[in-house]
């Protein structure tokens, strides 16, 4: 029997839409389109329905958030961009949705400048994959659907 279906948005932040043109020792090649058509393919695989939105503008990333509360949407995959490191409004709007959610940068923060190492909204995700590239998001997927199916075992749901 497959996995019930359920749906996850991915929500891209500032400079995001730049994959493809900006430095591909960290980003890698795929362009923003490349990557979801990559993303919605593994949730696919996983049963899992995907959607896709990136913005530029902060407040419109804290509206887009803030829906996810009330449109029947399971979980969330995170990566804000830069803002991930300093715009704690995110933080509160992620807060106050509930919803599961898991950060992702393609990139290794870690390695890279200090100020990146700090995330705003890693103490409220299930989970942080960073410098794996495209494969962070098949693992946030994965990540989820265990979550998923936990609930279903649990009698939950
Ligand atoms: C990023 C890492 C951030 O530090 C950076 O500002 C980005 C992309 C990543 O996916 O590696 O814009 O989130």
């Amino acid at each position: 029997m497959s996995p019930a279906s359920r749906h996850v948005a991915v929500l891209h932040g500032v400079n995001l839409n730049m994959l493809g043109s900006r430095d591909p020792l960290h980003y890698g090649t795929l362009t923003l389109r490349e990557l979801e058509a990559q993303i919605a393919a593994w949730g696919v695989e996983l049963g899992i329905e995907t959607s896709f939105s990136q913005t530029n503008m902060e407040g419109e990333y804290v509206e887009r958030l803030q829906a996810l509360a009330g449109v029947g949407v399971d979980g969330a995959i995170l990566n804000p961009g830069s803002w991930t490191h300093y715009a704690y409004a995110l933080h509160d709007a992620l807060e106050l949705t509930g919803i599961r959610a898991v950060e992702v940068h393609l990139s290794d923060v870690q390695s890279r400048e200090q100020w990146r190492r700090h995330s705003v909204i890693g103490d409220l995700c299930l989970a942080t994959f960073s410098g794996r590239g495209p494969e962070g998001y098949r693992l946030a997927l994965e990540r989820l659907r265990e979550e998923f199916d936990a609930e279903g075992e649990g009698g939950g749901g």
